[in-house]
């Protein structure tokens, strides 16, 4: 029995060692940590247990039956974050590139299953040179039956993604269907083709970072959600994040410990929004202000700057927010921000998180660049995501509130659960200097009759009491209460119950 343990022993010493010593330091010299100490960060100290340790590939082309490493380039299993279950797997670099196999596939396969069986979120740790070319179709075919799981389990248990390596072809398109992708500067891309085929294909010159490093996905493409400086602060983010996240589409997120009375007054909110309401102030101030202990997780922090989203915590219960921005382009809705938004509302939606959605906008963007784009399209995947979801809703209007945009942003009308206005508030089609100069066109050259139109608009309705002689808002509060509104107005929600009509699904506009 002793030798039996022994040799089990050393079966997994070999298999703990990956690619061998050599491989694992060249690793360590690119500021990379491998497949295992990535785990033993992601998870609560001594939570984690593998499956399929001694797993390896069946292919026998290109010499490969002579190089059959344990565990094939994967470490998959499950274990905890703060005490709550979660499944992951680790690509290892060191064997083979971290190449998918039939078996790579297969081993990430099962621990998907076990997740939406089980109801815990999937966690992916991507390092990997892509298909196995020494397996060909097989290699796809294990691919297609991630993406497959991908799919089912979309909207089921938060699937997250860390880039933390190479990450091309068809393979990018696993991480392209979580609900989350991160990324870490300098060490990890994402691109369908790499720079040398680029270069044939179109002449045209960049590097693997330019083409899809971490700035370039977080700025630009908004393919990753953020970038972290290296593996052991991204892995952090996502353990933070998870406590924000329920386990899956049936549970409510955790309710954590707070130190924060949910009634506290914050007398500053009476003057953060400026006199003149072309001023802009920082939206991120109120989110701060209105959080438990000040926590906000942001999503998509880089991208369509004019939106704000990310996760807080009112009473220990996630609330997800969706803000306008002031600061940039005026908060105004354009293509980036409106499919930016869409997305993290519907995120909340499916994961029964509540929204709050705080407003200051002007309207949509106008011009050729946004129409040419479909601005039409894109904005319409806001108006649909909001009047799809059946999440509670609290809206807060601080200040512009205009146009379609207006409607867009979690209005009673697309049955925002409570709307609650400041006493800044404007509810209008459109600004007072664009209104007068459409429906008095014919006293343009007369600045003393423009000047009268204009205080005449700004008095009827530059305010939020027009709206709430209708109802649309149903309450004008004063700022520095907000935090127990909406406090008060969660807690009198955590039961609602809305359906809407069956379908197969609906028909979003992409
Ligand atoms: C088999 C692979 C591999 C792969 C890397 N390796 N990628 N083995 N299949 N796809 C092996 C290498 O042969 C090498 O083995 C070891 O992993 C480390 O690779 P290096 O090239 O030495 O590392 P590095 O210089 O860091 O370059 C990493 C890399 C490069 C940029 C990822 O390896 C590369 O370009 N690989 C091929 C990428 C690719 O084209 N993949 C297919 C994409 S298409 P030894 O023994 O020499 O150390 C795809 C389709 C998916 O993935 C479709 C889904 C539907």
């Amino acid at each position: 029995m002793k030798d039996i343990l022994e040799q089990l022993e050393q079966r997994r010493e070999t298999a703990r060692m990956g690619g061998g010593q050599a491989r694992i330091d060249a690793q360590h010299a690119r500021g990379k940590l491998t497949a295992r100490e990535r785990v033993d960060l992601l998870l609560d100290e001594g939570s984690f247990e593998e499956f399929d340790m001694f797993v390896t590939h069946r292919c026998t082309d290109f010499g490969m039956e002579n190089q059959k490493p344990a565990g094939d380039g994967v470490v998959t299993g499950w274990g905890t974050i703060n005490g709550r279950l979660v499944y992951v797997f680790s690509q290892d670099f060191t064997v083979l590139g971290g190449s998918v196999s039939e078996t790579h596939a297969k081993k990430i396969c099962k621990i998907m299953d076990m997740a939406v069986q089980n109801g815990a979120p999937v966690i992916g740790l991507n390092d990997s040179g892509g298909a196995r070319i020494q397996e060909g179709v097989d290699s796809l075919a294990g691919y297609g039956e991630v993406f497959q799981r991908n799919i089912e389990a979309s909207g089921v248990v938060p699937q997250i993604s860390v880039i933390m390596g190479p990450c091309a072809g068809g393979a990018v398109y696993s991480p392209a269907m979580t609900d989350f992708i991160f990324m870490v500067k300098d060490s990890s891309y994402m691109f369908v083709t790499g720079p040398e085929v680029v270069k044939t294909v179109t002449n045209e010159q960049v590097t693997a970072e330019e083409l899809g490093g971490a700035s370039t996905h977080t700025r630009k493409s908004s393919v990753a959600d953020a970038a972290f400086e290296n593996d052991v602060e991204a892995l952090a983010e996502v353990r933070r994040l998870v406590d924000f996240l329920p386990s899956n589409n049936r549970e409510k997120p955790p309710v954590r410990p707070f130190f924060d009375d949910p009634e506290r007054i914050e007398p500053s909110l009476d003057t953060l929004v400026p006199e003149n309401p072309n001023t802009p102030y920082d939206m991120k101030e109120l989110i701060l202000k209105l959080a438990d202990e000040g926590d906000f997780y942001e999503i998509q922090e880089d991208f369509a700057k004019n939106i704000i989203t990310g996760f807080i915590r009112i009473e220990g219960r996630t609330v997800g927010v969706v803000a306008n921005q002031p600061m940039v382009l005026a908060g105004v809705l354009d293509i980036d921000s409106s499919r930016k938004a869409a997305r993290f509302v519907r995120f909340c939606d499916a994961f029964e998180i509540p929204i709050l959605t705080l407003v200051d906008v002007p309207g949509f963007l106008p011009g050729t660049s946004q129409e040419y784009g479909g601005v039409i399209k894109h904005g319409a995947k806001l108006l649909f995501a909001y009047g799809e979801a059946t999440v509670p809703m609290v809206t807060v209007a601080t200040r512009k509130t205009y146009g379609g945009a207006y409607v867009v942003m979690a209005s009673k009308h697309l049955h925002a659960d409570f709307n609650y206005a400041w006493p800044t508030a404007e509810v209008a089609v459109m600004g007072a200097k664009g209104a007068v100069e459409i429906i008095h066109r014919a006293d343009r050259g007369d600045a003393e009759k423009i000047a009268a139109h204009t205080k005449h608009y700004e008095d009827r309705f530059a305010n939020p009491f027009v709206a709430a002689e209708r109802g649309f808002i149903d309450e004008v509060i004063q700022p520095r209460t907000t935090r127990k509104r909406i406090a008060r107005a969660f807690a009198s929600l955590r039961h609602k119950k809305k359906q809407m009509p069956w379908k197969k699904h609906d028909n979003i506009p992409l």
